[in-house]
């Protein structure tokens, strides 16, 4: 039986700017089902890290409907239940490797957490810089500790902001090829928002994102229902 994550209907998220609104998400609709690996691909401004944030739960539309129904509602989210991984890697500066990924353990009240978090630094072959500081990683080392960091807590739900930005192209096969093995043993959905169509490629479904909107929805119809 298939098991929504996450559903939208007509998701709108504007910005109040110096000059005007921006209207960064408009009218998106959609379904996130258990497993499901998600590409939203579009140019720079189109609102994928808009929406991300939204199905994240780090941020509320302007208007429309956005549930969780097998994670659960926004003001009850867990880090074990979403993993996010911000665009830019947004490591915690102060704070080790290995301390950035145990993080999401430690928040969420979980125990063992320097050894799981080694597990996760050796899926993406990084456990050997567990000991070193954000600013003494490159790009893509910083990259592969965030994608580690989002999957710790086996969360059911993984959002990824351009997650590959700083790789080459190997390196960007490799670490969703990876992340992608992690989600078919685990039986996570994955979202990742991205400019690279041959990472677009190995995913199941692909949204294209043009101001703010779908322009090709290869999503089932959402049904709003009581909405
Ligand atoms: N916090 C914000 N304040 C004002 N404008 C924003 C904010 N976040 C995003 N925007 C605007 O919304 C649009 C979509 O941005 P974003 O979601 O970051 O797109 P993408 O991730 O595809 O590059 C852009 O025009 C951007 O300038
Ligand atoms: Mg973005």
């Amino acid at each position: 039986m298939t098991r929504t994550l996450s559903i939208a209907a007509d998701l709108w998220r504007s910005f109040q700017r110096e000059r005007g609104v921006a209207v960064a998400v408009q009218g998106c609709s959609f379904k996130i089902n258990a497993g499901e690996t998600i590409a939203i691909v579009g140019p720079s401004g189109c609102g994928k890290t808009t929406l991300l944030n939204l199905i994240a739960g780090l941020d509320r539309p302007s208007s429309g409907r956005i549930e969780w129904p097998g994670l659960g509602q926004q003001d009850t989210l867990r880090p074990e239940r979403i993993g996010v991984v911000f665009q830019s890697a947004n490591l915690m500066p102060a704070l080790t490797a290995i301390e950035n990924v145990e993080l999401p353990i430690l928040l969420g009240g979980g125990c063992e957490a320097e050894a799981r978090a080694l597990a996760a630094l050796a899926t993406f072959g990084v456990e050997a810089l567990a000991a070193k500081l954000p600013e003494q990683l490159s790009g893509g080392q910083a990259e592969r500790i965030a994608v580690a960091r989002a999957i710790v807590t086996q969360p059911e739900l993984i959002v990824a902001d351009e997650p590959t930005g700083q790789l080459d192209q190997a390196g960007a096969a490799i670490l969703v090829d990876r992340l992608l093995a992690w989600g078919q043993q685990t039986g996570s959905a994955i979202v990742i928002a991205t400019h690279d169509e041959r990472v677009a490629a190995k995913m199941n479904r692909i949204w294209r994102m043009r101001h703010g909107k779908f322009e090709n929805m290869n999503a089932r119809p959402v049904c709003t229902g009581t909405g």
